[in-house]
């Protein structure tokens, strides 16, 4: 048997311990959706986020990349947030990330990794943000570290910078933007940051939607 005939039947065994316990289990989760979180995590196998934050299916709403990023030109993302917001009506966006993140070391290396230099680059960017303050640390597993944290914050703030979120506010639904960060080594989540309706938003990013035709 190959690994992926093995999940097939690790699957099995998954939906009778689900059934053994609730009957209807499947049934119940496939008749609605309306999960209260939209999760935006990094892609790496070890920070799963129903397991993590011991939630069920249709409870979160995920994307996921290299590094948690929130690029605006990310149409995949975008559309996940588009309806995550106005379709499911979600109350908290999460972007989490997590320590030891390989996204973020390689982003401070100069290795050259092909197609992959694109999607980093927004990290570089990050960096160059901060650079002052990232200089000054020279191990690099703290160095890395430090830059996962800033990292998620930054892409609450572009999350802010969304005409996605900004509307929402607009018509005054509930939504709230959180970033957290998540220890490998202790499977802690830490909350790093919160962002409302009542967050002030750096005007040049804000969008006057009186005037506004179509998003
Ligand atoms: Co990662």
């Amino acid at each position: 048997m190959n690994e992926y005939e093995k999940l097939l039947l690790q699957n099995k065994s998954w939906v009778s311990d689900k059934t053994d316990l609730d009957k209807d289990y499947f049934k119940n989760l496939a008749d609605i959706q309306k999960p209260e979180f939209l999760w935006i995590g990094c892609s790496d196998s070890r920070v799963p986020a129903n397991e993590i934050t011991n939630t069920e299916p249709g409870e979160i709403f995920v994307h996921r990349n290299i590094a948690n990023l929130v690029v605006n030109t990310d149409l995949n993302m975008l559309s996940v947030l588009k309806y995550a917001v106005e379709v499911l009506k979600v109350k908290h966006v999460i972007v989490c990330g997590h320590y030891g993140c390989g996204g973020v070391k390689a982003a401070i290396t100069n290795h050259h990794f092909g197609l992959l230099n694109k999607w980093l680059r927004n990290i570089k960017d990050v960096y160059r943000l901060h650079n002052y303050a990232l200089n000054k640390i020279e191990n690099i597993e703290d160095k890395t570290d430090a830059l996962v944290e800033l990292n998620i914050i930054e892409q609450v703030n572009n999350l802010v910078k969304t005409s996605i979120v900004q509307k929402a506010w607009h018509n005054n639904q509930s939504l709230m933007l959180h970033g957290c960060v998540y220890g490998l080594k202790n499977g802690i989540l830490i909350d790093l940051i919160k962002v409302d309706k009542n967050t002030p938003i750096d005007p040049l990013y804000q969008f006057d939607f009186d005037n506004t035709i179509e998003d």
